[in-house]
């Protein structure tokens, strides 16, 4: 039995959780800058952190042998420095979305602290053994959720936890799907509790690597809309196919206005666009014994719950 303190109280944190009380006989307890009455009613308990104080950082984290962390920017630097000193032994940092590799070297424009996260944890594992391991899943399927990723308290971070965020609009019937002219844009992705079932049951093998992969399912986004359009709505949504260039200009004019929801959502198209999120071969049915749910299963379960 291990001690694991879970980072954050998102919806994948509480996934996390729901999975190691129900699957394992590991302790865990949650660090927030909140209360958070619902958690501990739930029967969880909730640590208050102050993450600008890395004394108590430190003090939060005595015992603990794996950290999860949904939190990112300077939150998640002060916890990764803490948890070295008082001898973590693994870390999971706040990632959980395309392969590492797939990301530009300089200058990503979707960066929320996650590089100098890796860093800072690279440079903790030569300097204390802390471990540490990313994992990559593609988009989350909730991202197609009615009501957005925020219905499930999940993306508050990423700016595009709204319906209809991301590619398709299911109440105004509309998809905005980027294109290249020489090949199908794809995605990867897994619904965001195998996310959690997947890193539940990676807590007991012996050795990571730096980056589990793993995705339920790769598509192309135009099938994608496809399967939107005849398992949620039944009629035919008006596409707007974009472009690269198209998407350049569209983010500095977003840009240039100031409107940083814009930006952050024709920014993750262009991710998708360049293939960010695009990665074969990936299997979660390893480590895990029931099969991730495929996307369309998940699809009509979410909509026809809504
Ligand atoms: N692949 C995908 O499609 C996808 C989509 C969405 C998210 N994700 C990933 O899922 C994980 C969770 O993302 P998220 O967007 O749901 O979470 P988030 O909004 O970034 O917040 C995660 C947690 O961080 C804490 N937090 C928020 N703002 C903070 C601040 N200013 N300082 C310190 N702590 C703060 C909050 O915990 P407390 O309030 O409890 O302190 C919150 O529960 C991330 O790793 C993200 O990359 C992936």
């Amino acid at each position: 039995m291990i001690k694991i303190a879970l980072a954050g109280t998102s919806g994948l944190s509480q996934y996390i959780a729901h999975y190691i009380s129900t699957q394992t006989s590991h302790q865990f307890f949650f660090l927030s800058r909140t209360p958070n009455p619902g958690l501990t009613a739930k029967g969880w308990q909730v640590l208050p952190v102050n993450y600008d104080n890395l004394d108590d950082v430190r003090y939060k984290l005595v015992g603990v042998d794996t950290i999860i962390s949904t939190v990112t920017g300077p939150a998640q630097l002060s916890l990764i420095e803490a948890a070295a000193e008082v001898h973590v032994r693994r870390f999971v940092p706040s990632e959980f979305e395309g392969p590492l590799l797939q990301r530009p070297a300089t200058n990503d424009p979707l960066d929320r602290g996650q590089k100098s996260a890796m860093s800072l944890l690279s440079e903790k594992r030569d300097q204390y053994g802390m471990q540490f391991s990313a994992f990559s899943c593609g988009v989350f399927y909730e991202r197609f959720y009615p009501g957005g990723m925020a219905a499930l308290q999940l993306g508050a971070g990423t700016y595009i936890c709204g319906e209809g965020d991301y590619v398709v609009n299911v109440q105004q019937r509309t998809a905005i799907i980027p294109f290249h002219s020489s090949s199908d844009v794809c995605i990867s992705m897994t619904s965001a509790e195998d996310v959690a079932r997947y890193v539940v049951a990676a807590l007991d093998l012996p050795t990571w690597p730096d980056e589990f992969l793993l995705a339920a399912e790769r598509m192309k986004v135009d099938d994608i809309v496809t399967a939107i359009e005849y398992f949620v709505c039944g009629v035919e949504f008006q596409r707007q196919y974009v472009s690269e260039e198209f998407l350049t200009s569209a983010i500095s004019y977003a840009q240039s206005t100031g409107n940083t929801s814009e930006t952050w959502r024709l920014r993750h198209l262009m991710a998708t666009l360049q293939g960010r999120y695009d990665f074969p071969g990936a299997s979660l049915e390893q480590l895990i014994h029931d099969p991730p749910k495929q996307f369309v299963d998940w699809l009509v379960a979410a909509w026809c719950a809504a």
